[in-house]
């Protein structure tokens, strides 16, 4: 079942013909003239779709809050920063099938009343900006963008605008400021962008992947697309799986799917490497906690690892992560997870925006002391300080950076301990090319 790849790999899908030969604006047509805006809010809400930009917050209830004051315009702002390591769907759904997400911001735009609406493309994207650009202009030209949409009186504006070049501009409300031409800093919240978003205006921010759905959702219906996953993981969800698997690539899959199927299964991953087995997973981004290998197919309590917000989730921090973006990145055992948690660290102290002291100087902290470990100069009493750095910026700084800086130390010392520790008391083994990581039961 797909709903966002199914015509991806058609020849010319990338232009007006060949989309709208395959059943596209057709939602576009339904919407503006046969539904009012508030049906199409309630077909989202009922589809139960969750923001696919990480957090996973419902899109119809999101869309909900949004203020209404009489006079004031609102707006409609597309998150295609994208810049999470691990992850890259939304690149891939942009240059591959750029009027989907275009179908998708007519639809969104017209539910919550926009009439210029925004997608604020990571900068270094070029090519997919004027990807995009080519097919606003081709939409626009057929009539479903511009001033009077299919004649219904419906005007509405898409600009594109090339992100500032920092992984924090992905963060909505730093997005808004560097939008608005400024430094791409957080905000405080509240108020939410729902209510004081861009030029201080009702604001609604989504991530490319989410805003894709609404042509099938406004096509099928809310309640088809809500029959679709497991419980609350509704509909499908775009994995951009990497590392030592494979077949590394883009999948769409059914929420619900088997973590253990996704990453075996020929239909996805295809398993690990030859010769290699598994050692490790991030299922959702550079930020989310990582799993050590008992705990990705089954859940502590062996119960089978499903692709879905709970499922990964389940056990909490201790022994669960989360679907987060969807950047899922496999380690055999040839990874170093000291190395790999100071490539972490060293990307985080670089994108940090500097505005809170607790990330500011915390990620600085932590990737200068796994720099030491991972180069042979580190102590034991450097692992507890880790933790605790970890600690003091988690839930301290205005916006999730912080606490994305910290999960993936916090939880690579939870469940790698055992390899720091080796790694400090053997440092020559540990820094050796093609190093074998002793496992926790080897070291016992
Ligand atoms: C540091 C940081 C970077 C983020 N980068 C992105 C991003 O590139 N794309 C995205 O959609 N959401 C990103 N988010 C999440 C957004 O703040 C926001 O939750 C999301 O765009 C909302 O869209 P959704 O509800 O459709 O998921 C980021 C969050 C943080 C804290």
């Amino acid at each position: 079942m797909k709903i966002l790849t199914q015509h991806i790999n058609e020849p010319g899908i990338e232009t007006f013909d060949v989309y709208r030969k395959h059943g596209g604006y057709t939602a576009v047509e339904k919407a503006i003239k046969s539904m009012t805006p508030d049906e199409v809010v309630e077909e989202v809400k009922k589809s139960g779709v969750r923001g696919r930009g990480g957090a996973g917050f419902p899109m119809g209830m999101k869309w909900s809050f949004l203020a209404k004051p009489e006079g004031v315009p609102r707006y409609l702002v597309c998150n295609a920063d994208e810049s999470e390591p691990g992850t890259f769907k939304d690149h891939y759904l942009m240059k591959s099938i750029p009027h989907l997400l275009i179908e998708g911001m007519i639809v969104s735009s017209y539910a919550l009343g926009a009439n210029k609406s925004f997608i604020y493309v990571r900068g270094e994207l070029l090519y997919v900006i004027a990807i995009l650009e080519k097919a606003i202009a081709e939409a626009k030209a057929k009539g479903f963008l511009g001033k009077n949409i299919l004649g219904s009186g419906y005007d509405l504006e898409l600009v594109v605008q090339p992100g500032g070049g920092a992984y924090i501009c992905g963060e909505e409300t730093a997005l808004l400021e560097s939008l608005e031409g400024k430094r791409g800093n957080p905000r405080n919240k509240p108020p939410f962008p729902a209510v004081k978003g861009l030029y201080q205006c009702p604001t609604v921010v989504n991530n490319v992947e989410s805003i894709s759905n609404t042509p099938w959702i406004i096509n099928n219906g809310g309640e088809a697309y809500a029959a679709l996953g497991v419980g609350r993981s509704t509909g499908t969800k775009l994995i951009s799986a990497s590392g030592h698997i494979r077949k590394p690539g883009v999948y769409e899959i059914v929420l619900g799917v088997p973590v253990e199927e996704f990453i075996y299964s020929d239909e996805y991953c295809g398993g690990i490497r030859d010769g290699h087995y598994l050692k490790a997973l991030v299922a959702g981004g550079s930020s989310v906690p990582i799993l050590p290998a008992n705990l990705i197919t089954t859940t502590a309590n062996n119960e089978p690892r499903l692709m879905t917000y709970e499922s990964l989730s389940d056990g909490g921090f201790a022994t669960g992560t989360m679907l987060g973006s969807g950047g899922f990145i496999v380690f055999d055992e040839t990874a170093c997870i000291v190395k790999n948690t100071l490539n972490f660290a060293h990307f985080y102290r670089h994108e940090s925006c500097g505005q809170c002291s607790p990330c500011r100087e915390g990620t600085g902290w932590m990737e200068k002391i796994l720099y030491r470990i991972e180069n042979g100069r580190g102590t034991q009493a450097d692992i507890d300080l880790l933790v605790d750095v970890s600690r003091k910026i988690e839930g301290n700084t205005i916006c999730p950076l912080g606490d994305a800086a910290a999960w993936p130390v916090a939880s690579a010392i939870r469940h790698f301990r055992h390899e720091f520790e080796w790694h400090i008391s053997h440092p020559e083994e540990a820094t050796r090319p093609g190093a074998v990581y002793p496992t926790e039961a080897v070291l016992n």
